[in-house]
């Protein structure tokens, strides 16, 4: 537990990608859940769901969704993510995040086995204690989208407050139908993300990675 002040929380959170198995109790995970639905949402719908998945259905669900990977499996995502083409700005910005991420790994831009390592252990949720699914409502749009990403903001501030961490898992939305099949899942769930959480390993290099923001001036203007 920290009592750390907002400004010092949104400074210290980062994306954890390698945990202490301390376990996280379900009390705890409540908490932060219940924190996180603070947040608001257009006409307080309060669009998205939840499942934290254990014990052997997760071992299963990781086990299938490397094995679609590893065969190189498409499905059609439930929502599309990034742009295509990405703009040149935008693409930089990619590389950099991934510069910093295998860099404190110390794996080099050819070692393909390397970075394959690496993306494998997002369907495994980073082996952290707490494993979710995040969902959503068929027929929400970018708003609902937009809602449900505060509520994951909070979720990550919240678990912050509390000394855990977290990582959220986009690699997931390409194999919707086998989230859904291990979740028990209709159609109409939409599959967002996962989310690991736990204490972080704070010596693993992995979780030295550090990763920038681009200068105000790029994202904001004033005029009048
Ligand atoms: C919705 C969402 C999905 C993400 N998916 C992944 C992922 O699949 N694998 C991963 O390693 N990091 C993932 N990340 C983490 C981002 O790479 C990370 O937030 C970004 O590089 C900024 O770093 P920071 O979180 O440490 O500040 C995701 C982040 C968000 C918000």
């Amino acid at each position: 537990m920290t009592d750390l002040p907002l400004d010092q929380l949104l400074a210290a959170r980062r994306s954890i990608r390698a945990y202490s198995p301390q376990p996280v109790s379900d009390d705890l995970l409540s908490q932060v859940l219940t924190q996180a639905r603070m947040a608001p949402s257009g006409a307080n719908l309060q669009p998205g769901s939840f499942t934290h998945v254990r014990g052997a259905v997760r071992d299963a669900l990781s086990a299938d969704l490397i094995d679609a990977w590893r065969h190189g499996r498409e499905e059609a995502e439930d929502y599309s993510y990034f742009p295509k083409p990405m703009p040149h700005t935008l693409r930089r910005r990619q590389v950099a995040a991934a510069q910093a991420l295998y860099g404190a790994l110390g794996v080099a831009r050819d070692d393909r086995a390397g970075r394959d390592a690496q993306f494998e252990r997002n369907f495994r949720f980073f082996d952290a204690p707490v494993a979710l699914v995040v969902t959503m409502e068929h027929g929400f749009g970018s708003g609902g989208y937009m809602d449900l990403g505060m509520t994951l903001y909070g979720l990550m501030l919240a678990a912050q407050a509390k000394g855990l961490s977290t990582c959220a898992v986009g690699a997931m939305a390409s194999f919707p139908n086998v989230i859904r099949k291990h979740l028990g899942l209709e159609a109409s769930s939409h599959i967002v993300c996962g989310m690991a959480l736990g204490y972080a390993a704070p010596e693993a290099p992995v979780n030295q990675t550090q990763t920038t923001r681009c200068h105000l001036d790029e994202y904001f203007r004033v005029v009048g």
